[in-house]
């Protein structure tokens, strides 16, 4: 290499992922430097924002669970850290999640849902249709019962990602924005990397924090190549007009016929109506259909956001892995670090990804409570080894 620029980390990536790896790792005296061709693009985008460790709690992720609650805590403190940093806000806001069911099927799910948090010790209360109605007056007279979730939050992840951006910048992040055509690697050892107009960036470490796209990037050895598919959503953004508000005080979300169907209210009077959940490749477009099925399974939960302004319909892709859980820390490639894999739960995930990539590259170690979350336990080598 005959890098022009050098660092000790380069993060390649930068969505929230990578952002939030490149301000901490900054805040941590590290020489940082990001590229990405549109820093706060990508799947912070489109997504709805919703924090759900607890609604989004599904069987078997009893492990992921854990990252999940432990980066929830954080958010209050993070939010606020990240605001006085960047200047800019991030609408984060506590208001709580109401899940409700609207036929038999849908009460027996919950009810299982229910019993599992309760198990895991979390907190969650059932209530009659009424009393749903009672919170969310907008709610079809129909629903049959629901879990009131007090601590499932929400923030806008668009401000998260454009406060991000300020924030690196103003730690003193150096941001290169271009596309990465292939990481460099110089005697067996991450070294850097090579944007697409030739400019060469050395590093001493490298973060691979490229969401869906994290599994396509040159020049990263197979055994290191991190095992991430797009899974693609649908999002529809409405407007509540002033004579209608408050539409809905909290987020109020179902599974209607077997698909998750989720309600998010901003402030300022957005509704996001999200999300579809398709396994198509790298297949971006809106379709009639996705955008059908969640208009048609928000309206039986909410009849109501028929009177509602359509703003805007927007696909996006997931960066989904094996287990569902996110693949945080060193690879098998010295020097080359992964924050990726984090499916459904990116931003929720965001906070405490910062503080475990952080961590990592300062020490060499991951915490205690990312080790679950290794690369390394999809290398067949180990696997192999551990037989
Ligand atoms: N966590 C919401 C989604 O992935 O749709």
């Amino acid at each position: 290499m005959h890098p022009e620029h050098s660092s000790d980390v380069l993060v390649v990536g930068g969505g929230i992922i990578g952002l939030v790896t490149a301000w901490r790792a900054a805040q941590h005296g590290l020489a940082t430097a990001l590229a990405d061709p549109s820093p706060g693009g990508g799947a912070a985008q489109v997504a709805a924002g919703m924090l759900a460790a607890v609604t989004e709690l599904h069987y078997g992720e009893e492990t992921l669970l854990g990252l999940n609650l432990a980066s929830a805590a954080r958010y209050p403190d993070f939010a606020a850290e990240l605001e006085e940093a960047s200047g800019q806000e991030t609408g984060y806001r506590s208001c709580g999640t109401l899940a409700v069911a609207l036929d038999a099927d849908d009460r027996a799910h919950l009810k299982e849902l229910h019993a599992l948090q309760q198990r895991c010790g979390l907190g969650s209360e059932w209530l009659t249709g009424r009393e749903c109605r009672r919170l969310e007056p907008m709610l079809a007279p129909g629903v049959r019962g629901g879990l009131r979730v007090d601590g499932d939050h929400q923030i806008d992840p668009r401000r998260l990602a454009k406060a991000l951006v300020a924030a690196c910048e103003r730690a003193g992040v150096t941001v290169h924005r271009t596309r990465v055509d292939r990481l460099a690697v110089v005697r067996d050892r991450a070294a850097g990397a090579v944007l697409a107009d030739g400019t060469e960036l050395a590093a001493d470490q490298v973060v691979l924090a490229a969401g869906s796209l994290s599994g396509r990037l040159s020049g990263v050895p197979e055994e290191a190549v991190p095992p991430v598919r797009p899974v693609k959503g649908q999002v529809v953004r409405l407007t509540v007009p002033p004579a209608y508000a408050p539409f809905l005080s909290r987020t109020v979300r179902a599974v209607v016929r077997g698909s998750h169907v989720y309600l998010v209210p901003r402030e300022n009077g957005e509704l996001v109506v999200g999300a579809t959940s398709e396994e198509l490749g790298w297949d971006t477009t809106v379709t009639a259909g996705g955008v059908y099925q969640l208009l048609r399974d928000a309206h039986e939960l909410v009849p109501g956001i028929t009177e509602l302004t359509l703003t805007e319909t927007r696909a996006g892709l997931r960066p989904g892995s094996p287990d569902n859980a996110p693949l945080l820390g060193p690879t098998e490639l010295p020097g080359l670090m992964l924050a990726t894999g984090h499916y459904r739960n990116g931003v929720l995930l965001t906070p405490i990804t910062g503080d475990v990539l952080a961590h990592t590259l300062v020490t060499g170690e991951l915490p205690e409570e990312a080790r679950p979350f290794t690369p390394r336990r999809f290398s067949p080598v180990r696997q192999e080894s551990s037989a």
